[in-house]
């Protein structure tokens, strides 16, 4: 895989919405960043923890940085890719891969010193998402997705990037978290009948991942895209990967599997990316679009109630919200966040 060979350590940026030691804390953590067919023949622009980004594909290779000339501090995002560079659109400064300044045009026989570079970060690509990690030391894993990852007979499509209005702690806390089902997605597959079921969960944790396992007696409207509608007995399986990615594993009767594959990016401590991967091997003669929609129309279900919650921020002090039997995961994800350092902006 293609990587910047020479990661340089983040800083906290000015204007940061997060305390300087929860900062710190995030940017030890790989990210989602994007999808690879984002990336086309111009830079793009994203955000990790307050931080402007620019990507480009350079040939075989990318180039994962600040979006920030050194020269003049201009956007690199408005420039353009030449070759095995990315062009500065001020002076026409021209930076490759590994962020090194190969062409000063006002100054062309000028032997460019080294230090003249971009802020490059360590990246990764997998899955066809490139994962970023600011400080370049990650202190986690990047996801696995085995085994159906390259499988040819699950048919995969995918929702966003999305921006949402939230934190990412939110964010993912409502995919660890069963016992909204019958509530939030009482429009599509929830059903109040089926309120205590899923609450009560094999349950197992590492310094990496969260797994649980669970049934849920879901009621799809009979104009859902499943096949087999109405009841239907979900068995579940969920890898949490910490911080902010999930695996979600549907099984139901005859063998059909539907996995969803969560990717949440903090943009700022109170905006997320979404990147929604979903495989299935079954109603793979239904529409990708039909498909899509259900899916969207779900997760507009969580979205709608995420962006609400308030404060925006999870507080990780235990007493400050109440618990019940089926938040252990939550409680569980609220220790590892303190336990990695995080505390004020999540305090709220
Ligand atoms: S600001 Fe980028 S080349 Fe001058
Ligand atoms: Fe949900």
């Amino acid at each position: 895989m293609p990587k910047a060979l020479d990661p340089s350590v983040a800083e906290f940026p000015d204007n940061s919405t997060f305390s300087q030691s929860d900062w710190a804390a995030l940017a030890n953590m790989w990210y989602p960043l994007a999808l690879e067919e984002e990336v086309g023949e111009k830079p793009i622009a994203k955000q990790v923890l307050d931080v402007p980004i620019v990507i480009a594909r350079l040939g075989e290779e990318y180039v994962v940085a600040k979006d920030l000339c050194v020269h003049r501090g201009a956007p690199l995002t408005e420039g353009w890719v030449n070759g095995s560079c990315i062009v500065c659109p001020y002076h026409g400064y021209e930076y490759d891969s590994q962020g090194s300044c190969k062409k000063v045009p006002s100054d062309p026989d000028w032997k460019i010193p080294s230090r003249i570079r971009l802020e490059t970060y360590l990246y990764e690509v997998k899955y066809g998402l490139i994962w970023i990690c600011l400080s370049g030391e990650p202190k986690n894993c990047l996801p696995n997705w085995e085994p159906e990852a390259d499988n040819p007979d699950f048919l995969r499509f995918v929702m966003g990037p999305e921006v949402w209005n939230c934190s990412s702690g939110r964010a993912i806390e409502n995919f660890i978290d069963n016992a909204h089902f019958s509530f939030v997605h009482r429009n599509t597959f929830g059903q109040e009948s089926s309120a205590s079921q899923g609450t009560e969960y094999a349950f197992s944790e590492n310094d990496h991942q969260m797994t649980m396992a669970f049934d849920y007696m879901a009621h799809n409207p009979s104009d859902s895209p499943i096949s087999d509608t109405t009841q239907l007995q979900r068995h579940m399986h969920r890898t949490l990967f910490l911080p902010f990615c999930t695996r979600t594993s549907i099984s139901y009767p005859g063998g059909r599997e539907h996995i969803i594959h969560i990717n949440i990016t903090p943009i700022s401590s109170k905006r997320s990316q979404l990147i929604v991967v979903f495989t299935r091997n079954f109603d793979k003669d239904v529409p990708v679009a039909d498909l899509l929609a259900w899916e969207q129309k779900i997760l507009g279900e969580d979205r709608a109630m995420i962006e609400k919650q308030k404060p925006e921020e999870i507080p990780l002090a235990v007493s400050r919200e109440v618990h019940a039997k089926a938040d252990k995961a939550s409680i569980a994800f609220r220790r590892w966040l303190k336990k990695k350092g995080l505390g004020r902006s999540f305090t709220a």
